[in-house]
């Protein structure tokens, strides 16, 4: 009985708490924020962190980067990334890596993958928030 009713309140506290939050959108597949992985590992951990935290470079995930009623966009952000990143040479990946480098970007931030691929043309213009679901 006890066990029962702990669940209980767990499944209210969950419920109450996803209707005040504002639904949180998936913006990319799993598959995008696989391959992003490694090209992470290749092209930006030297300088932002093998975990995203930053060293060098300022970190990638968390409130640091995207804080929670901040003005962070998916646009601001992809558009730095495809323009400006990798700082050593900027423009170099394909559009495709960089579409699944800012879904691993996304994942490492809280964001849940759908079946909705991140595109590149749409996310350099997007003005949906970003905010960290992660600390
Ligand atoms: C040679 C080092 C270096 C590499 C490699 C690099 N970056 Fe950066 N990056 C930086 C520096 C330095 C800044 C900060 C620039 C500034 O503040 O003007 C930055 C800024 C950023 C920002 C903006 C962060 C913020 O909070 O404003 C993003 C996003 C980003 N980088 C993503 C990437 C991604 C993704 C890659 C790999 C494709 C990458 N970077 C590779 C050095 C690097």
């Amino acid at each position: 009985m006890y066990k029962f009713s702990m669940a209980m309140v767990a499944g209210m506290a969950l419920l109450a708490g996803v209707a005040h939050a504002a639904p949180v959108p998936a913006l990319y597949t799993a598959q995008q924020a696989n391959a992003g992985s490694g090209i992470y590992a290749q092209n930006c951990a030297m300088c932002h962190g093998a975990d995203l935290q930053g060293s060098a470079a300022p970190a990638l995930a968390g409130q640091r980067f995207a804080p929670a009623g901040g003005s962070t966009t998916l646009g601001g952000v992809f558009r730095i990334i495809a323009r400006q990143m990798p700082a050593s040479a900027p423009g170099s990946l394909s559009h495709a890596q960089y579409e699944d480098v800012m879904a691993y970007i996304l994942k490492n931030n809280g964001y849940s993958a759908g079946s909705t691929p991140l595109a590149y043309s749409v996310s350099l213009t997007s003005t949906q928030p970003l905010a960290a679901q992660v600390k």
